[in-house]
């Protein structure tokens, strides 16, 4: 069984914090992070939680589906911000939106983590196991961040999204996904990961770390690859495409992916001006823009990827 996506919904903090506020905070200006990034302004949490923004992207998706919480039986949060270790975030979208009947449990593949969440699901409904299921990335990565560190602090912003996806025989989704573990060093959050009995190693204070230019060379080359590799596989001509929904972490990265596909800028959406990398919230908070905008209906083709720590990589092509 193939399966489609039936609704769509975000959940983003109110909070804008725009570039200026920034060059307040560190020694940065409007003018490098809009020119290096294409970033205007981020959302930044003022108290709301990766489950409290994921909650909300659910309960609109569910709407927007015009379904109700028990009848969905799958719930993936793919994340590296969660709330808490255990439970999982997952586990708390499932109490707070009332979904009785689901399995629930987080992924954690960084900026790629909405592209595996949506396989994972795919593949269940593929196998019959279940019939609906939400897929959720969110982020509250304002928490990991170190605030003097102007390498780091101007690309991120806080947010969720979701969707809802149910089989469906008019609907298919084909994946090209990869991980190289050997490169993980390029882009780091350790968390409290340390606390041991015998070393006395105690490790409360790490934030997220980045080699910037290590991480755009992988972006630039590894993105085109798989989606080259994802038209070779589908049999589908890249022209078909209406629009390739990147994750959206730089201009510059996504404009130099259309231009070695060889494929207009305008058929790659980018909603980071507004948003900055909200890492596995990114696509799915894109896919609900043009889905409420009816920029995607049934019939189109479209493709997402993401990319990011792990290092990580994955892209699909989504026939509506
Ligand atoms: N404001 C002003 N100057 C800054 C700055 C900031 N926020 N951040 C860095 N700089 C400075 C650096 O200190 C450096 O100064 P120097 O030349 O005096 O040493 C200069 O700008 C250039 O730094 P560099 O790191 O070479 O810039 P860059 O062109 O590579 O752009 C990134 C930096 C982070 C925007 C870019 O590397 C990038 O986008 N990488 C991908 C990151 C990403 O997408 N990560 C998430 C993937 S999921």
């Amino acid at each position: 069984m193939a399966a489609r996506i039936i609704g769509t919904g975000s959940g983003l903090p109110e909070h804008i914090v725009t570039n200026d506020y920034l060059s307040t905070v560190v020694d940065t200006s409007d003018e490098w992070i809009r020119e290096r990034t294409g970033i205007r302004e981020r959302r930044i949490s003022k108290g709301e939680t990766t489950s409290d923004l994921a909650s909300k992207a659910a309960k609109q998706a569910l709407e927007s589906a015009g379904m109700s919480s028990d009848q969905i039986e799958l719930i993936l949060v793919a994340t590296f911000t969660a709330d808490s270790h255990m439970p999982s975030t997952a586990c708390l979208v499932q109490q707070e939106i009332k979904a009785t009947n689901a399995v629930c449990f987080d992924i954690s593949a960084a900026c790629t983590g909405f592209v595996y969440a949506l396989s994972c699901a795919y593949a269940y409904i593929h196998a019959g196991m279940y019939k609906n299921a939400l897929v959720i990335g969110a982020e509250t990565i304002s928490k990991t961040i170190d605030w003097t560190d102007r390498g780091t602090c101007v690309l991120f912003g806080d947010g969720a999204g979701a969707v809802v996806v149910q089989a469906d025989e008019s609907g298919k989704m084909t994946f090209v996904q990869g991980s190289d573990g050997s490169k993980g060093r390029a882009l780091t959050y350790y968390g409290k990961s340390m606390n041991n009995l015998l070393t006395s190693l105690n490790d409360n204070n790490s934030y997220i770390s980045m080699d910037g230019q290590e991480v755009f060379k992988f972006a630039v080359k590894k993105v085109p690859e798989c989606m080259e590799e994802l038209f070779v596989k589908t049999n589908v001509d890249i022209d078909e495409v209406k629009y390739f929904c990147l994750h959206q972490a730089n201009k510059r990265i996504i404009h130099s992916v259309a231009k070695r596909l060889k494929q207009p800028e305008e058929k790659f959406p980018i909603n980071l001006d507004k948003y900055g990398n909200t890492s596995a919230a990114s696509i799915p908070i894109l896919l609900d823009e043009l889905y409420k905008d009816n920029r995607i209906q049934k019939g189109d083709k479209f493709v997402i990827s993401g990319f990011g720590g792990g290092l990580t990589w994955g892209a699909a092509l989504i026939e509506c």
